[in-house]
């Protein structure tokens, strides 16, 4: 068995981002002993309101890209381990325009290895089932960590190339890594160009929800808390070198998602557009995380996605402040697209 690692002053990258945002809450809730330094560039998904507040002791901000070697020289010493985050994130965007996509994802991702086999710090990487391409809907079988990588989109063939420059790295010059897939998140502070989000302000702007397709596409959804709380069991108790698959049991479709959206929020349920579908849009994603839940006895908590997406729903009706900067110039784009 590994000996469990108890970091004390970790980078967290992306940290302003929706995921990094709630792992730094997360960590200045549970983990007293942990300083966090935040790296991120504010690209249109950061925000530093995402992590407003906390206390200035336990949490620093460093502005600035992954891909800038000279500045991750500067700030690397010092720190015990990376939890990298940072990610052009959203399918779309990637669909769109794939560059960003390369640049952040990959080269970001090279940069960051280098500069932990540099300093000779603990690197975990944060990734997504979307690695491993899609599901048939009638199919029973799950992912798992030893499902083969077969990425569909420009977002995740990213994703699935920076998971092997880790596995690569970590073999040849001997890096302590470990890599965690997760399936698809919900929670505070997740960018409105998302699925979830989108629907909800949808419905708040007085614009009607846009479904994709047929909507018959399954998400596996997991509260942001409970990827939070796996990603620190990985990272202090993990098998170095290891991959592991975080998931809570929720799949869903997404025309039921949008229902369960259009009910909570009074709305009758057929108040949405279908629009055109995303090309190459995978069907169904499913996460069987049986190596995470019996190794590291790692369980999600939020297990009842209707109370999840209730106050979700409310987080998003009493922070309107937060996303409408963000949501006209969101539209606009998924307009041009047809969307
Ligand atoms: P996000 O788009 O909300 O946030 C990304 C953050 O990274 C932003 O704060 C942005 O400013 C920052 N960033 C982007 N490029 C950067 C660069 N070059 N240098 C420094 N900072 C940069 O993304 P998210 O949804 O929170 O996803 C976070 C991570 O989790 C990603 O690696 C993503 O692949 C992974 N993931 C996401 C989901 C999901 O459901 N959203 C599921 C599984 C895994
Ligand atoms: P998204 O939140 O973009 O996550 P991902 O592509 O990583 O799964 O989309 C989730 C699902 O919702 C996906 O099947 C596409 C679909 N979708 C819609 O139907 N309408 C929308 O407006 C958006 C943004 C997504």
């Amino acid at each position: 068995m590994t000996e469990a690692f108890t970091p004390k002053n970790i980078i967290v990258t992306g940290g302003c981002g929706f995921i990094g945002s709630n792992f730094v809450h997360y960590v200045v809730e549970n983990h007293p002993e942990v300083h966090v330094t935040v790296l991120d560039a504010l690209t249109y998904a950061g925000s530093l309101d995402n992590i407003k507040g906390l206390p200035e002791d336990r949490v620093d901000f460093v502005h600035g890209n992954i891909c800038d070697a000279e500045l991750l020289d500067k700030i690397v010493p010092g720190h015990d381990a990376i939890v990298h985050y940072a990610a052009e994130s959203h399918n779309d965007n990637s669909i769109a325009d794939p560059e960003p996509f390369l640049k952040t994802n990959v080269e970001g991702t090279f940069r960051l290895l280098e500069s932990v086999r540099k300093f000779g710090i603990r690197y975990h990487h944060i990734s997504t089932d979307e690695v491993y391409g899609d599901l048939a809907l009638d199919d029973p079988a799950r992912f798992t960590e030893s499902t083969p990588y077969h990425p569909s989109s420009p977002y995740s063939s990213t994703k699935a190339s920076s998971d092997l420059l880790v596995r690569a790295w970590t073999r040849t010059y001997g890096l302590h890594t470990t890599i965690s897939n997760c399936s698809n998140n919900y929670g505070p502070f997740q960018h409105v160009e998302k699925f979830i989000p989108r629907q909800i302000t949808n419905i708040l702007s007085g614009i009607r929800p846009k479904l994709y397709g047929n909507g018959l596409n399954v998400r596996d959804w997991i509260h942001t808390d409970d990827h939070s709380s796996a990603v620190w069991t990985i990272l202090t108790q993990g098998r170095l070198g290891e991959t592991y698959l975080i998931g809570a049991d929720g799949e869903k479709n997404n025309l039921d998602v949008l229902k369960l959206i259009l009910k909570q929020m009074g709305q009758p349920e057929d108040a949405f557009d279908h629009v055109k579908d995303r090309p190459g849009h995978d069907r169904r994603y499913a996460i069987d995380s049986t190596k995470l839940r019996t190794e590291l006895g790692w369980k999600p908590q939020h297990t009842n996605f209707e109370s999840g997406l209730d106050k979700t729903i409310e987080w998003y009706t009493n922070h309107q402040e937060w996303w409408e900067k963000t949501k006209a110039a969101t539209e606009k784009r998924y307009k041009a697209q047809g969307q």
